[in-house]
């Protein structure tokens, strides 16, 4: 069976992009793949965290990730820092990297844009994705589009190491899902979702109530030609709400075209707004069954525990094919 791995972060926030380009393929996979999903909170300390809101946000993306279905029987679901083969392997990697390679991250240079001064850790982020990813000798990652440069590099420092020390890393490809893949913005489709983004209405979070999530929708941003066709182009909002309509009912972009050919976009987005409702509801009526549950704690303990046990193989030949230790 081929190995899956993947994370999200914990910082709040988690939206429809997060479910449509990752999470829903995280359900997907574990039927035929051993799968492996992490909540990523050594990555969210790149950007100041306070320590409360941060451990409230780890426990949120743990509760979410089994209420959009990962099943803890078929998935192994942990947080990243109980696990220490993750910091590790960062460092054995960081050593096998170049500053110019990791200075063309795009990632990196939007956050650090205008900033006197990075932390050194957002520079070096994608040296921790990497490890998060070699550390399970991981076949496929299913991400959004965002990550794809990420990806990359971690493919080209795997095969780096590889042709230093043969056979070190197993090399990883991404799993890009067609249309799920980059959900823009609502008010702004130039941009994509973001769990940052100041004005709530550009997203839609996992965890909305239907009176919010009708607000954004019928706010989103649109065009004046009044028809109902998907073109990026020239009609980033509407391509968008379609792209979102399709993958949460499962109709077709083209036959969505066909039935609201003549009809407006009010009626569109209405009727958007009750298939989002019929998605998200049971996604947040069990988020809060799980949410406060001792077993959800549990989970995450055993989960690190099984985590963990794979981790150390890899950490233990990486050391050994690179002369480390005793
Ligand atoms: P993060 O936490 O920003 O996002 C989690 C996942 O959601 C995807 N995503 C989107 N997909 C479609 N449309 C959008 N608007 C959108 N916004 C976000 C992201 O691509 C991601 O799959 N660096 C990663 C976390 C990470 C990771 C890993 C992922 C750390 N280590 C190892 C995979 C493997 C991140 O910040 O994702």
């Amino acid at each position: 069976m081929k190995r899956v791995f993947s994370g999200v972060q914990p910082t709040g926030n988690i939206h429809l992009g997060n479910y449509l380009g990752a999470l829903k393929q995280f359900v997907e996979l574990q039927e035929d793949h051993e799968c492996i999903y992490c909540i990523v909170d050594m990555h969210a300390i790149t950007v100041p965290q306070d320590p409360k809101v941060l451990k409230e946000h780890i426990l949120d993306v743990a509760a979410l990730y089994l209420a959009v279905g990962v099943d803890p029987e078929k998935s192994i679901v942990f947080v990243q820092s109980d696990v220490p083969g993750h910091a590790e392997l960062s460092w054995i990697l960081t050593c096998n990297s170049y500053t110019g390679e990791l200075s063309r991250m795009t990632q990196f240079k939007d956050k650090s844009k205008n900033k006197e001064s990075a932390p050194a850790g957002l520079f070096t982020y994608p040296i921790l994705m990497a490890a998060d990813i070699l550390l399970y000798d991981t076949d496929v990652v299913p991400v959004g589009n965002d990550q794809k440069q990420h990806i990359e590099l971690c493919r080209d420092l795997a095969i780096r190491v590889n042709g230093k020390y043969p056979d070190t890393f197993v090399i990883p490809d991404g799993r890009f899902l067609k249309e799920g893949a980059r959900i823009m913005a609502l008010d702004d489709p130039s941009k994509k979702m973001s769990k940052s983004a100041e004005n709530i209405h550009s997203r839609i979070s996992l965890l909305d109530d239907p009176a919010k999530i009708k607000k954004s929708i019928m706010k989103a941003t649109t065009d004046s030609e009044g028809v109902i066709r998907f073109d990026t182009e020239n009609k980033p909002g509407i391509s968008n709400l379609l792209n979102i309509y399709s993958v949460l009912s499962g109709i077709s972009i083209a036959d969505l075209e066909k039935k609201y050919e003549g009809k407006g976009y009010g009626d569109f987005k209405k009727d958007l707004v009750e298939v989002t409702v019929k998605a998200l509801t049971p996604i947040r009526e069990r988020f809060e069954e799980i949410r406060n549950s001792e077993e959800l704690i549990r989970i995450l303990r055993e989960g690190a525990g099984k985590a963990d046990a794979i981790a150390k193989k890899t950490i233990e030949r990486v050391k050994g094919n690179f002369g480390l230790g005793l």
